[in-house]
């Protein structure tokens, strides 16, 4: 495998990173990790990229809808689609960091599994996990969906805008 030379800590550009996720929904656990991540980058591009092993709930337009709608005020948050591999938006951007939350021991194999392709195919990926804060470490998008089929109260889990769309769908 060629080793990328690494950069030094001033070219290490903290101006942008990617946060990559199928986003249906947005909930409270990817905006605890979306605050973090701008402590530590000026911009983050919100990318709902495809995961093929989800089924989606939301459309794509639904989503990029929600994520525009709660960020408008946030100048720093860039709300993007992707429908092809994540390296190649990162590649085409020029945007080598991408952040990802880590929650329980079973994200981890499919986390390691997914850094080290994208390493493989691009030399200069790197990716940054935050832990989830306990407060969410119990919380996703598939528990979320979960709930609403089930007429469950959701207002825990994502923020009001996020929760009016769902409930108007149930
Ligand atoms: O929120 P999710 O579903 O955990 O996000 C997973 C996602 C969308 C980041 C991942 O499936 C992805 O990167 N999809 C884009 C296509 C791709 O690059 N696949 C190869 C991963 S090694």
């Amino acid at each position: 495998m060629v080793e990328p030379s690494l950069p030094s800590f001033e070219e290490c550009s903290n101006e942008k990173a990617v946060y990559p996720g199928s986003f249906d929904p947005l909930t409270y656990g990817h905006l605890d990790i979306i605050k973090r991540s701008l402590h530590y980058f000026q911009n983050l591009v919100v990318l709902i990229a495809e995961n093929r092993k989800k089924t989606p709930f939301l459309s794509i337009e639904e989503r990029v809808g929600l994520l525009q709608k709660y960020f408008h005020n946030d100048s720093r948050i860039h709300v993007e689609v992707w429908k092809g591999l994540l390296v190649d938006y990162m590649k085409q951007k020029d945007i080598p960091v991408c952040i990802r939350g880590l929650r329980v021991l079973s994200d981890f194999e499919n986390e390691f599994q997914m850094a080290i392709t994208n390493k493989q195919i691009y030399p200069d990926f790197e990716v940054l996990f935050f832990m989830s804060n306990m407060q969410h470490a119990n919380l996703s998008s598939s528990m979320v969906k979960e709930m609403i089929h089930f007429q469950g109260n959701i207002r825990l889990f994502v923020p009001d805008i996020v929760a009016e769309h769902l409930e108007k769908r149930r």
